[in-house]
Parts: C-alpha cells; structure tokens; sequence
C-alpha cells in the first residue's frame, strides 16, 4: 500500500467512524439528534424546533435530489423516451422547485442568518451557501440546453458525458447544500428564533417563493 493509498485509507476509516457516530446520534454538539430514542424522543424534539416547516419541506424534495442521480445513471442507457422524461423532470424540479426555494432563502433565511452572526465588511457568513445557489443555477442552465438537444434525438457521446456530470454534480450539490443547511443553520435559528420569529420568516419565504416560482417558465 503506498503513503497516498495509506492516508486515503486512514482519511476514509475516521469518516466512517464519523458517520458511525452521528448515526448513531453520538454527536458533540448539544442540538438534539433527529435519529436517537424512542419514537417519544424524536417526537418531542421535532416539536421544540421552531425550524421544523424548512426541515419538512427540504424532506419533500430530498426524492427529487435523488431523482437527479437516477436521471444520470439513465443517461446512455434507458430508452430515450425515459431519459427524456427523467432529465425532463429534473429540470422541472429544479426551475420550478429547488430555485424558487433558494431564492427565498438568500432574501429571507440567510438574510436572518447574516443578522445572528455578524457581517465583516463585505463577507456574509452564508456567503458560501450563495454560492452553493449560484453554481446550482448554472448547471441547470447547462442542463436544460443538454435536455433541449436531448429531445432533439440522439446525444453524441460527449453530451452524454457531460449530462450524466452536470446531473450528478447537482445530486452531490444539492445533497450536501441540505446537510449543510440542516446541520448549521437551522440549529442556530432553533436557538435563536422565538416561535413567532420563526413564523413570521416563513411567511416571508412563502412569498417569495410563490412570486419565484409563478414566475418560472422552463426552456424545453
Ligand atoms: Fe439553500
Ligand atoms: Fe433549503
């Protein structure tokens, strides 16, 4: 086994203890663990999250996310009918769904998230989740031109390659993105926020999310 392979090797095992543990529900943090105790347990702590809406709707789309995974491994492979209808209703997820729903979390969410934990000159503290947005808008764009020649016939090799790349970049994206959102943010909103705080916030999401999406047509 050479070094590389070795630290690799160490790297992968301390990950897997890692995800062992936060299964588990052996995490450090004091934010209460979704996946311990009785049914009791994990009742009770779902009810003292003022976050719980933004965590049931994040549940709803997290088959769509695998959705995209599902539409890159059809790629090349499925009849061209189920690909065109896979990479299709990625792109419906993602335009009319996903993006509207970023969207109101960089005016509202994020917004809230900046005011908690302080802006330095021009950096946000979730300025790296607005990136993480901005780099979802680009590969759907790149997605639905791929789409577009996809329903046109055949895709040359190349454009497979590339769709199958932009559909997983997205299912990885997106997955961690959610994680990271469930993980930091929302306990610090959980810790932060009186009910009707939380309240008032995801009215303002609604709204900007209906305008967003109302406003969506999609290109193919
Ligand atoms: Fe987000
Ligand atoms: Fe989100």
């Amino acid at each position: 086994m050479g070094r590389h392979t070795r630290h690799a090797a160490a790297i992968a095992a301390a990950l897997a203890v890692v995800g062992a543990a936060a299964w588990l529900g052996l995490s450090s943090g004091e934010e209460p663990a979704a996946q311990v105790g009785s049914g009791g347990t994990v009742a009770a702590a779902a009810k003292n999250r003022v976050t719980q809406p933004l965590r049931d709707e994040h549940k709803e789309l997290i088959p769509h996310i695998d959705g995209l995974a599902a539409a890159g491994d059809a790629v090349g492979v499925a009849s061209s009918t189920e690909q065109q209808e896979k990479v299709h209703a990625s792109y419906v997820f993602l335009t009319e769904h996903l993006i509207p729903h970023a969207v109101a979390e960089d005016k509202v969410l994020y917004a809230k998230v900046d005011e908690l934990v302080g802006v330095n000159g021009q950096t946000h503290a979730t300025d790296t989740m607005r990136r993480d947005h901005e780099e979802v808008g680009t590969l759907t764009d790149a997605l639905g031109k791929l789409g577009g020649t996809l329903e046109k016939g055949e895709l040359a090799a190349a454009d497979q390659h590339e769709l199958r790349r932009v559909l997983y970049s997205l299912n990885g994206i997106v997955g961690l993105h959610f994680a990271k959102e469930e993980e930091v943010y929302l306990p610090l909103l959980d810790r932060t926020l009186s009910a009707e705080q939380a309240q008032a916030m995801f009215e303002q999401m609604e709204e900007v999310t209906a305008k967003e999406a109302g406003g969506q047509g999609h290109a193919h």
